[in-house]
């Protein structure tokens, strides 16, 4: 086995190296504290690998990412939503057999217990979207409690009910009485019904609908050791059940520089729109160090080349606006706001590239999903891949409490003194 050699202090340390099936290489620190009293330092994670996994592969420097060993370009062409859900929950793809028993597992488990309906009343009617689906998730505990042999039955429960949840999270954010599951449809048809229909309007959503937002489910699915799948590893860690795990993770993907970047980037379109289009000026602020703003559904920390997820979405949004009669000038002014970025020294040389978000909310805007909803759509999307990282995480013999260390900063010993004699020391 390959190691490599730490030299401190005149000492030799040997480590393990670590090398995956795709080549990537990783030097094993485990031992390091034990042996030398030593300790990394690495803000933000970017070096440090958490876990070895078999869920999802990313090749950041080539835009290559695949699940299970199967290519996203190939998932999107040929599967559907749900048996991607099968494949990363599970490891493999499912027979025929399998698909259609998992598939009405997931329908007759999508009711909500009716006293949860209590639970949506209390919130204001302002509440977001995502802030009613974390807490409803994490509530489901009191519904279905945790045990071993729960285990399997609470992955599909959580898979069934997410979208129910979700729908009800936003008829309640507008007003609307809720829509319940129908079982005659498909799950990405029946997340469209109960998002839309109205008890005086019956809904079918169209072929061209579903098709979309099942792609958009499928690019979402996982994506390794990301915010929200470390805080889903993170919180189960400590024994933490299923449920409590996933609401944090909703949590962790609501952040405007994660799965909110979504909403961030309609709404820098809209600003750049109501301001006259002047592209040249947001790319100035883009690169002002001065400037807060930043280039919202551009750069990656993983990506240095073009995620692979914005290229299938870019090919697609074209279609799916004209097979829908639309015309999205916000479409328009991302297409000019992306020539201009990459052409432009500033993202050359930080080799920062549209991500998954860039053009994923001119989708849903096309759908009539509102801005408000789009990070709740990537959350649904991204369940069977927190449910997969979750799940190896409990069957992973190596994994302990998550529990980094840290180099103090701070004052050194110093004594208390007594509250008047500090008053005293400084006057009013
Ligand atoms: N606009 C302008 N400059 C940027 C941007 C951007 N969107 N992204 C990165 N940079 C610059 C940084 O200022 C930094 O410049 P410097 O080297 O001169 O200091 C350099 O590029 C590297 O950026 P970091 O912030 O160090 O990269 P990090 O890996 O920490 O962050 C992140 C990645 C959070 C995605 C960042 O690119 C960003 O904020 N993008 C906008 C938000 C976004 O789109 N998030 C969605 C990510 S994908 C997802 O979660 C689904």
């Amino acid at each position: 086995m390959p190691t490599a050699t730490l030299t401190l202090n005149g000492t030799s340390y040997e480590l393990p190296v670590v090398v995956g099936t795709e080549n990537e290489v990783a030097i094993d620190i485990t031992g390091l504290r034990s042996a030398t009293g030593l300790i990394t330092l690495d803000p933000g994670y970017g070096n440090t690998g958490s876990c070895e996994s078999r869920i999802t592969y990313i090749d950041g420097a080539n835009g290559v990412l695949r699940h299970r060993g199967y290519p996203i370009e190939e998932l999107c062409e040929k599967s559907s939503f749900v048996e991607v859900c099968y494949l990363l929950v599970y490891g493999t793809l499912p027979t025929q057999d399998e698909l259609e028993a998992f598939a009405r597992k997931l329908k007759s488990h999508s009711l909500l217990h009716e006293d949860m309906k209590k639970f949506f009343e209390g919130f204001p009617p302002s509440a977001h979207p995502m802030t009613v689906l974390s807490a409803m998730v994490a509530s489901l505990s009191a519904y279905y409690p945790d045990t071993p042999e729960n285990v399997d039955l609470n992955i599909v429960r959580l898979l069934a009910k997410l979208k129910t949840l979700a729908a009800f999270s936003y008829k309640k954010f507008i007003g609307q009485p809720y829509i319940y599951p129908r079982n005659d449809l498909d799950f990405t048809a029946d997340f469209l019904h109960m998002m839309f229909e109205v008890p005086s309007e019956p809904y079918e959503p169209s072929e061209t609908l579903v098709k979309a937002l099942d792609l958009l489910l499928i690019l979402h699915a996982d994506h390794e050791q990301n915010c929200s799948a470390s805080t889903v590893r993170m919180v189960g860690s400590s024994g933490a059940d299923l449920f409590a795990s996933i609401s944090a993770g909703i949590s962790a993907l609501s952040g405007p520089l994660h799965g909110g970047a979504n909403t961030a980037v309609i709404k820098m379109l809209q600003q750049i729109q109501a301001d006259g289009g002047d592209l040249d000026k947001y790319i100035a602020k883009a690169k002002d160090k001065d400037d807060p703003f930043r280039l919202m559904g551009f750069g990656h920390r993983v990506y240095k080349n073009y995620d692979p997820r914005a290229r299938i979405i870019k090919r697609y949004v074209d279609e799916v606006l004209q097979e829908l009669g639309l015309d999205d000038p916000l479409l328009d002014i991302a297409k000019r706001l992306e020539a201009a970025a990459l052409e432009d020294e500033y993202f050359i040389e930080r080799k920062l590239f549209p991500n998954v978000d860039f053009y994923s909310g001119i989708l849903y805007r096309a759908m009539g999903i509102p801005t408000d909803m789009f990070t709740v759509m990537f959350a649904i999307g991204r369940l069977p891949g927190w449910i997969a990282q979750w799940k190896e995480m409990k069957n992973d013999p190596k994994t302990r409490i998550n529990r980094p260390r840290q180099i103090y900063q701070g004052e050194r010993l110093r004594h208390y003194v007594p509250i008047e004699e500090r008053s005293a020391a400084t006057p009013a």
